[in-house]
């Protein structure tokens, strides 16, 4: 989708790099036996939401007001979107779930994973080279959903109530419908071209209009075999089947894909940070190691940030600076870590950080060809996103950050399911260099392998201090995500801006490749004079067509504070 109204994220063509991998830890986490989360006394003075629209809101108030807690609330949450925000609410896709439970941090992954008949090569033609679109558009771009699989996990592992209370109001909003939004339908309209003469997208959607009610009959029973059998409804059974019979002829996700799926309990990251501890996403996200190593590197460059007011040419230069350093990174070391040890350790250990914040050139941009990864190459060479924040009374937290990955993903939509299909096999490196949709580009650490998990940005993140939630935050974006919440914690903790204005501010974002390009966002633009300072510098500006949704919460003291980003129609609600 181009720039018009608001598109997906197309390919930003890029000059080839040649990349290789490097090695360490799995992460997987020895979870406990499963345990309710203990009844505590009330430690806020009400619980609170930030979520993409109001539909999920509403859920969230029928939720907590049923005595459910944060986990029940966030599943409801998950599936109300699938039916009332279905450009990105999904059960086709998969995500990633940072949770705070009795003062624990807890990290879920169901992400999608490859089908296990996918190949390295199989977006690739005959000379190599890779087929424009096949891994965005269509069944071929289908990664096996992990979204039922991770709401089932979670729900059993912390919730209070009943399976069916929470999806409840999910099946009801597919049944009876709900009220369409303008947003939903410029989104609509720009899929629909993308999808035009490729899927069966508009027999769904297509009769969609602003304003008027649009039912989900097929969805409804979806949700329904899925609140009468839990997550077998989804992997085995007549959802399996139909989902697998779409595929047929047309992609690779069989039976025994769904049947096999697993969500995994990792380790979270964690971090300390001005005077805070940042819990957040481990690989497959590259998240988390993108946001501590920007966190950190801006806090070791104290000095140089010092009188450099917020988005004037220095600091957007800064910035840039070190997100080359981070993307370098990325794009070498960060993949499935249960294929690919990934460095975790050794990205986010202090002394390296510091090492990497000392390369940043405070006057000129640096080169990018020097900019290589920092723990270097010599390991031998083989070896449509939404999140929402909730909070509970009893001080407990989740941040979720899901997605089918462009607007309304591969734009199939599984006949007789209502499911829509993902596009994640885009966010593997088809072949080593060649950027995806996001313009990032991978290594061997995220080449395609069946059951493996496509390299993310997501990074739903929970700061706490003093062992209580301080932040829930998160936002869509793909390789912006990280930078995104790294500039709104900056501007909440760094130039103490509240909280509305911090997620309001104007963002931007560089990430290595192309060279020398800050992407600027529409909502707001950067101040022409300081385009023009930059651009004496040799940086070049372009509009990236997307805004992102951070939907945060900020408590200090007892009271949340629930934030929906503008750029969205998101809804933050103080729920007693
Ligand atoms: O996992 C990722 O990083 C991407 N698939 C996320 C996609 C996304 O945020 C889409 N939003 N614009």
């Amino acid at each position: 989708m181009i720039l018009k109204t608001e598109p997906r994220i197309r390919s930003l063509a890029l000059g080839a790099i040649m990349t290789s991998a490097l090695i360490t830890a799995g992460f997987v986490e020895t979870a406990p036996a499963y345990a309710k989360t203990a009844d505590q006394s009330q430690v806020l003075t009400s619980s609170a939401v930030a979520v993409a629209d109001k539909y999920a809101a509403d859920t969230a108030e029928q939720i907590f007001k049923q005595g459910g807690n944060a986990v029940d609330a966030a599943v409801a949450i998950a599936f109300t979107l699938a039916v009332t925000y279905p450009e990105a609410g999904n059960i086709g896709g998969g995500g990633f779930m940072t949770l705070y439970v009795d003062h624990r941090p807890y990290f879920l992954d169901y992400r999608e994973r490859a089908p296990m008949s996918a190949t390295r090569n199989m977006y690739l033609d005959d000379k190599g080279e890779v087929i424009k679109d096949m891994s965005l558009y269509g069944h071929r771009a289908v990664g096996v959903p992990g979204t039922v699989e991770g709401m089932w996990e979670a729900q059993k592992r912390f919730g209070k109530l009943k399976w069916k209370q929470v999806l409840a109001p999910a099946i009801k909003y597919a049944q009876d419908g709900f009220e369409v939004d303008d947003q939903l339908i410029s989104r609509r309209d720009n899929a629909s071209k993308d999808f035009a003469g490729k899927t069966n997208f508009d027999l769904y959607f297509g009769s969609m209009k602003a304003g008027q009610v649009f039912k989900q009959p097929d969805l409804a029973k979806t949700l329904q075999r899925i609140s009468d059998k839990g997550a077998k409804g989804f992997y085995e059974g007549e959802t399996a089947d139909l989902i697998a019979r779409s595929m047929e002829g047309h992609g690779l996700i069989t039976r025994q894909d769904l049947k096999s799926y697993k969500a995994v309990w990792r380790q979270p990251i964690t971090a300390s940070w001005n005077g805070y501890r940042v819990i957040t996403a481990p690989p497959p996200s590259s998240g988390g190691v993108g946001l501590v190593q920007l966190l950190k590197m801006k806090a070791d460059l104290k000095d140089k940030f010092t009188d450099v007011p917020l988005d004037s040419a220095q600091y957007i230069h800064l910035v840039a600076e070190i997100e080359k350093r981070v993307f370098a990174d990325r794009a070498q070391y960060l993949g499935d870590p249960d294929f690919y040890k990934v460095p975790v350790a050794q990205l986010i250990n202090d002394d390296y950080i510091l090492k990497r914040a000392q390369e940043v050139n405070p006057n000129e941009p640096s080169d990018t060809k020097s900019v290589q990864p920092g723990l270097g190459t010599s390991m031998p060479e083989k070896a449509e996103t939404t999140h929402f924040s909730v909070v509970d009374k009893w001080g407990n937290a989740v941040s979720n950050t899901y997605t089918i990955n462009g607007y309304f993903g591969s734009g199939v939509v599984a006949e007789g399911t209502g499911i829509v299909l993902n596009d994640e096999m885009d966010d593997f490196a088809s072949k080593p260099g060649v950027p995806n949709m996001f313009g990032v580009v991978g290594s061997d650490a995220n080449a395609i392998a069946p059951k493996k998990r496509p390299l993310s940005s997501m990074t739903p993140t929970i700061l706490t201090k003093d062992d209580k939630v301080a932040m829930v935050i998160g936002t869509p974006g793909g390789s912006r995500i990280f930078t995104s919440i790294f500039q709104v914690l900056s501007n909440v903790y760094d130039f103490n801006m509240p909280l509305a204005e911090a997620v309001g501010a104007t963002r931007f974002h560089h990430q290595l490749l192309p060279p020398n390009t800050i992407f600027q966002e529409p909502y707001h633009q950067l101040d022409p004079e300081v385009i023009k300072q930059l651009e004496a510098k040799g940086y070049k500006f372009t509009m990236q067509g997307f805004n992102g949704d951070i939907q945060a919460i900020r408590i200090d003291g007892d009271t949340p504070e629930p934030m929906s980003d503008p750029r969205g129609r998101g809804v933050s609600r103080v729920i007693k």
